[in-house]
């Protein structure tokens, strides 16, 4: 089976892009990235896709120009789209045009602590507010709402005593960095996911990765279940 065409979107420093783009070294990896889209010239994102070597492009700042997307996507053969700290919402001719082959990554538990506003720190200060005890990232499908598409995975994280929005993002974002791989990586290897057979029924439910949360978390986390 060839390699699934992954392009990503982003708008920031790309962190997610590159644990992606490591990801995909690995040549039992299924996918490889083919396309970086941002919508700022200056992100951190394209800068690593330019040294990984990937083409890469810009869309207007709005990041409402849905033929120029659908174009770009299509013309690099895209069989899955990643949003990766992608900050527009995407046009829903756009969503419609992938649908079901659309995945973005956010930094807390969907539903809670999601949709329009919730990005970045606020969505740590929201989590530390309201005195959960756990938070951790969510992938999700794309539809034409903010954070909303059907869930595909989640990986908890502990919220420790004492955490502050940057210590809690910090903790989340390196749990990011393995659940979002583990998810294209196990899509690129499930023969009924779309974008092999540019079907748009999703067909896929994981659970978070086999992997164990204690197992796999980085061991600055163990205090944190102290
Ligand atoms: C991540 O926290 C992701 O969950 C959210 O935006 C952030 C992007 O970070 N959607 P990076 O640009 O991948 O470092």
């Amino acid at each position: 089976m060839a390699d699934l065409r992954v392009a990503v979107l982003a708008s920031g420093s790309g962190s997610n892009l590159q644990a992606l783009l490591d990801a995909a070294r690995d040549p039992e990896a299924g996918f490889s990235i083919v396309l970086v889209i941002s919508n700022r010239p200056d992100s951190g994102a394209l800068a690593r896709a330019e040294r990984a070597g990937v083409p890469t492009a810009t869309i207007g700042p709005d990041g409402r120009d849905d033929a120029g997307l659908i174009a770009r996507l299509r013309g690099a053969r895209a069989g899955l789209v990643v949003l990766a700290g992608y900050l527009k919402l995407v046009p829903p001719e756009v969503v419609a045009a992938f649908d079901g082959r659309m995945l973005n990554i956010h930094p807390a538990l969907l539903p809670a602590f999601g949709g329009p506003g919730m990005y970045g720190r606020r969505v740590h200060e929201a989590v530390l507010a309201s005195g959960a005890r756990l938070s951790g990232p969510t992938v999700h499908l794309v539809d034409a709402r903010y954070d909303h598409g059907r869930i595909v995975a989640q990986w908890p994280v502990p919220v420790a005593p004492g955490d502050d929005p940057d210590a809690l993002a910090a903790r989340v974002l390196e749990a990011e960095h393995l659940l979002l791989p583990a998810v294209v990586r196990a899509w690129a290897h499930s023969a009924d996911a779309p974008g092999h057979r540019g079907t748009g029924a999703p067909t896929l439910a994981f659970a978070a990765p086999a992997l164990g949360p204690c197992a796999a978390l980085p061991p600055n986390l163990d205090e944190a279940f102290a």
